[in-house]
């Protein structure tokens, strides 16, 4: 049982984006599904780290869009996905701490972090893209 599953409410109309998204969500189902099946320790770090991994290069390919896209508000965006990153990494601390187990409140931060942050920070910079792929050139 995933943790998260995609629908059409993630979809922001950006294709490359959609599929790293995608991305996210499957690292994160990993994590969750190998917890639920009683995996601790290396194993699970591991899909941490991977998580951790995957979303850096998301937040790195999310911002060069932004930039090509001459969005105005990247920077403030940016500065969203640095803290994300930050309190991804407190979490991570802490699952390792715990032996490779993450706590309830780690789910609860991804699957909040990935829908908030998709839905309300993202969709922004999707939706200024339409209009600006729309608008008459001068
Ligand atoms: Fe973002
Ligand atoms: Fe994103």
């Amino acid at each position: 049982m995933p943790i998260m599953t995609w629908d059409r409410s993630l979809d922001i109309g950006v294709h490359d984006m959609n599929r790293e998204h995608q991305d996210i969500l499957d690292a994160m189902n990993a994590i969750y599904d190998a917890h639920q099946a009683g995996k601790r320790g290396a194993p699970i770090n591991s899909m941490i780290a991977h998580l951790g991994a995957v979303t850096t290069r998301h937040f790195r390919d999310e911002e060069a869009f932004m930039a090509r896209i001459g969005y105005a508000d990247r920077e403030n965006h940016k500065r969203i996905h640095g803290k994300l990153l930050r309190d991804f990494a407190a979490h991570q601390a802490t699952a390792e701490a715990a032996g490779g187990s993450p706590s309830p409140e780690f789910f609860q931060f991804l699957r909040l972090w990935l829908s908030a942050h998709i839905k309300c920070i993202d969709l922004k910079y999707a939706e200024f893209s339409r209009k600006a792929a729309k608008a008459p050139v001068r």
